[in-house]
């Protein structure tokens, strides 16, 4: 097995290591004064050349987005996406607890390098531990002139805000979270105008997700070949993967993309193994929205390619949960169907009945008054909502149909087991209650 360095988790257990003497003693802020000494576009040249992908679920690379701004704008604003709502996803939040300098040096290049003056970090409401670490690592840096007015003596001017969200999953999309941000309700907009062009308060706004701001010190720093370097081509750079369930070492973990599912569960450095007595039964390797993966299909890179191959929408947030062979899939659909019913804004119809519909049947599947055509109508149901099928505002809808469609076709006969096993006189006593 190579052995790889770790690069965003370098920190992590470092004693002090949230403060910016230690952080600056293990060569924190240099990155930055390199990049202040170059143009704003030659930052944004290498970021390109680094071809780092967004680590926020669509892995859109960031240069490219940055290069999007109209060269002619003023005002530009910079959204660090820091909602980290996708179920089961934690990486965000151990990258601010444990090294918010380095979120905050990250931020300050992207903001150098798309020349915006205003940096509002929108963060997950709870977090409150973190919003009380990341706020005073951001004191410490006003503090030491690295953030406010001419920063490093120079003439670039960064203020950055906290933003703390109220508990929407939807605000992690970034439209949503502009409307949040704005104070209205965390409705995500139609496209175009993209953020881009017209984005928060109406600027050309980028926003970008924590964990791939705070590769940018690093691509400054070490250079864009280092970080093509690092992983298979198209998925490159160092990753963070969660991994929860009953694995005998829940966490997050950094390695290059391109390991297996079947690593992050049983390497050693990584989940080591299945709890004792506990078989994989399926994985939902990249937050739930993706979808679910048979214990048959444990060799799927994580990287921005296989999970296609696997019918899984993407890579999405690299979090994974594991079920083990004593967990009902009739419960798993069900709690996926409720999510989705519950975080729909409701701003489209196929969005807001499809996922009502789908956690209505779950729900009676779940309670064991289940039909087999359930099944069938579950599937027509999911086809029939999204962006994909150019049916939604944003991808939230997508991201609700992915579970249930391969927990159905993936766990088809286990379903229909289970239906066909349901108590007779069931059926009308639950459907009574449901209705
Ligand atoms: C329903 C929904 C929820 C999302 N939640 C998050 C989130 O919590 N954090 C995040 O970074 N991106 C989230 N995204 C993706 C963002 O819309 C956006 O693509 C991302 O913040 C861009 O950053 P990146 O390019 O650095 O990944 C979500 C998307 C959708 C459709
Ligand atoms: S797809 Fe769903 S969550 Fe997204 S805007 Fe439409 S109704 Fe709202």
């Amino acid at each position: 097995m190579a052995t790889f360095e770790p690069v965003l988790l370098r920190n992590v257990g470092v004693e002090g290591a949230r403060t910016l003497k230690v952080y600056e003693s293990r060569g924190g802020y240099q990155a930055v004064r390199k990049a202040l000494g170059m143009s704003p576009d030659e930052v944004v040249e290498i970021v390109k050349e680094a071809n780092l992908r967004g680590r926020g679920g669509a892995g859109f690379p960031a240069g490219v987005k940055w290069s999007f701004l109209p060269k002619d704008r003023t005002h530009t604003l910079l959204c660090v996406n820091a909602d980290e709502s996708e179920p089961p996803t934690f990486c965000n939040r151990v990258l601010m607890e444990s090294d918010p300098h380095q979120l905050i040096e990250g931020t300050i290049i992207s903001a150098y390098a798309t020349q915006s003056q205003i940096a509002y970090i929108y963060m997950r409401g709870e977090f409150h531990e973190q919003f009380h670490i990341l706020q005073k690592a951001i004191d410490e840096a006003y503090a030491a002139g690295y953030l406010g007015k001419n920063i490093f003596n120079g003439d670039f001017s960064l203020e950055i805000y906290i933003h703390r969200g109220a508990g929407a999953y939807v605000c992690g999309e970034e439209t949503g979270l502009i409307e949040s941000l704005e104070g209205k309700r965390g409705w995500p907009r139609i496209k175009p105008p993209f953020p881009a062009v017209e984005g928060l308060f109406r600027r050309p706004t980028v926003v970008n997700n924590v964990e791939t701001l705070s590769c940018v010190p690093h691509i400054i720093e070490r250079g864009a070949d280092w970080f093509t370097g690092i992983g298979p081509s198209h998925s490159v750079g160092p990753k963070l993967f969660c991994i929860s369930g009953p694995v005998n070492k829940p966490g997050c973990y950094e390695a290059a993309m391109g390991i297996t599912v079947r690593e992050l569960i049983e390497r050693d450095d990584m989940g080591g193994g299945m709890a004792p007595g506990k078989r994989v039964k399926a994985v939902f390797p990249g937050g739930v929205s993706m979808g679910v993966l048979s214990a048959e299909e444990l060799d799927m890179k994580m990287d921005f390619d296989d999970p296609r191959n696997y019918s899984l929408l993407g890579l999405g947030t690299a979090a994974a949960v594991v079920i083990d062979q004593d967990t009902d899939m009739r419960i798993v659909l069900r709690n996926m169907a409720r999510f989705y019913g519950t975080e729909s804004c409701g701003q489209c119809t196929q969005c807001r009945e499809g996922t009502a519909w789908m956690h209505k049947i779950a729900t009676r599947i779940a309670a064991g008054a289940g039909r087999l055509e359930d099944l069938d109508l579950l599937l027509e149901t999911a086809r029939n909502m999204g962006m994909m099928p150019g049916l939604s505002i944003c991808g939230l809808s997508d991201g609700a149909t992915y579970p249930i469609e391969t927990i159905v076709k993936k766990f088809r006969s286990e379903l229909e087991e289970a239906i066909r096993s349901q108590p007779a006189g069931r059926v009308d006593r639950v459907l009574q209650v449901l209705n």
